[in-house]
């Protein structure tokens, strides 16, 4: 199985449409790698596995652990790991951080939260040879209202700004979150790296959901989201049948004894 590189998602822009979801943890990271090109595992870990409200307490140790699991199962897709929250403050800091997540998870390429104001932090990172994937639009580590994005003039002209900007700095990707229509079409258009979306329209280079959103795992199903099956009732089904197969002796039978 030959395994994706940076330059492989490169080509695939205004050609193949990118594909990419969560995985936090080996069984997702095993099912995602035989069809994903990229495998993020996202921050958003806090809030899906861990039920925090924000992705602002998750801590780099906990990225590294999941980072880790990830990547030890995934043989093809390329493997991307977020850089939590105040990790990435200044080029410095950004750098060992960086360097402390590739070297210990064997991960492909970290992914930032922010436009122009990191992207000196981002042109430092790629000059000293990390792989960088941007997230512009929505910043769940920042934001303070998760609506959609570009819908005035203003935020419309500072999202282009942000995209340019990182561009410019080096990114090899970058995630459009929640960019209306019209702006995120515009950037896929003038940008030279794959844009890649969520909940930013069919225009995008390519689309990245939470995983567990599309398995119907989750509480919350945002507009954006498609769900593709209710694992969530498949597994309440499944525990009600266990229980009652305890409490009524049925299992464990002789087939699931030793002699
Ligand atoms: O943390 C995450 O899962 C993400 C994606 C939803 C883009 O950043």
């Amino acid at each position: 199985m030959q395994k994706i590189t940076i330059e492989n998602i490169l080509k695939k822009k205004n050609k193949i449409p990118i594909t990419c979801l969560t995985s936090y943890s080996k069984s997702t990271a095993q099912i995602l790698d035989k069809e994903c090109d990229i495998v993020l595992v996202g921050d958003s870990l806090g809030n899906v596995l861990y039920g925090m409200k924000s992705t602002k307490n998750v801590s780099i140790e906990t990225m590294i652990l999941h980072g880790k699991a990830v990547r030890n199962f995934v043989k093809k897709s390329l493997v991307v790991v977020d850089m939590p929250y105040k990790t990435y403050e200044n080029k410095f800091s950004a750098y060992k951080n960086a360097k402390k997540i590739i070297k210990t998870t064997k991960c492909d390429a970290v992914k930032l939260e922010g436009g122009k104001k990191i992207s000196k932090i981002i042109k430092y990172l790629v000059d000293k040879r990390i792989n960088v994937m941007g997230h512009i639009g929505l910043l769940p580590q920042s934001s303070t209202n998760f609506k959609p994005k570009g819908k005035s003039v203003s935020q419309k002209e500072k999202i282009l700004k942000d995209a340019l900007s990182i561009s410019n700095s080096g990114v090899f990707a970058m995630v459009l979150e929640c960019v209306v229509k019209d702006l995120a079409k515009k950037i896929t258009k003038i940008v030279p790296v794959p844009t890649i979306g969520i909940g930013s329209s069919k225009f995008c280079d390519g689309q990245v959901l939470v995983t567990d959103d599309i398995l119907g795992l989750s509480d919350l199903s945002p507009k954006f989201v498609k769900r593709y099956s209710n694992i969530k009732k498949t597994i309440k089904k499944s525990v009600k049948n266990y229980v009652k197969d305890v409490k009524l002796r049925r299992f464990p039978s002789n087939k699931n004894s030793y002699n």
